[in-house]
């Protein structure tokens, strides 16, 4: 009978260590798909709103107002925070986006954007 319990303590220690490994891995494999629907949402609302005029990282409106990284430094845009200022607000001929896309929506697009700038719009 006490063999038999050790045997069974054993078996169930297997048990539960399986159920962690299982646990770990299911987090683990969930970390970066989270990270890649956040970038993959990011560039469907850039296809959504801003492809029309910033296609490949361009400017069809303002040629030199362009994405590329180069630019943006030069024009302090280099940040999420400075590009969804301007996403949010608009620019001259950029209407703002604040009626039409969410504070979490303009942080995405606008991260998006930097990380494209980032690998040169490839
Ligand atoms: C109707 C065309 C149009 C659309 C659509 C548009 N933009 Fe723009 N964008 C412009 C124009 C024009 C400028 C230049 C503004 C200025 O005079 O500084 C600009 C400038 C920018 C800049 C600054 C570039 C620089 O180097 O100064 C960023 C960043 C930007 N847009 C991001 C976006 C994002 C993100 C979206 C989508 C949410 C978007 N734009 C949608 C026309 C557009």
């Amino acid at each position: 009978m006490l063999i038999h319990s050790i045997y069974e303590g054993k078996k169930m220690q297997k048990i539960i260590i399986a159920c962690l490994l299982i646990f770990i891995s299911i987090n683990i494999i969930k970390i970066p798909t989270a990270l890649g629907v956040e970038i993959t949402k990011g560039g469907e609302l850039f296809q959504i709103h801003c492809v029309g005029c910033h296609a490949k990282g361009g400017n069809i409106v303002r040629r030199w107002k362009n994405l590329k990284i180069r630019t943006l430094k030069k024009n302090k845009l280099d940040s999420v925070e400075a590009i969804a200022y301007l996403v949010k607000n608009g620019k001259n001929n950029m209407s703002a986006y604040k009626d039409r896309l969410t504070e979490t929506e303009i942080e995405t697009v606008s991260a998006y954007v930097l990380e494209q700038a980032e690998n040169g719009w490839r």
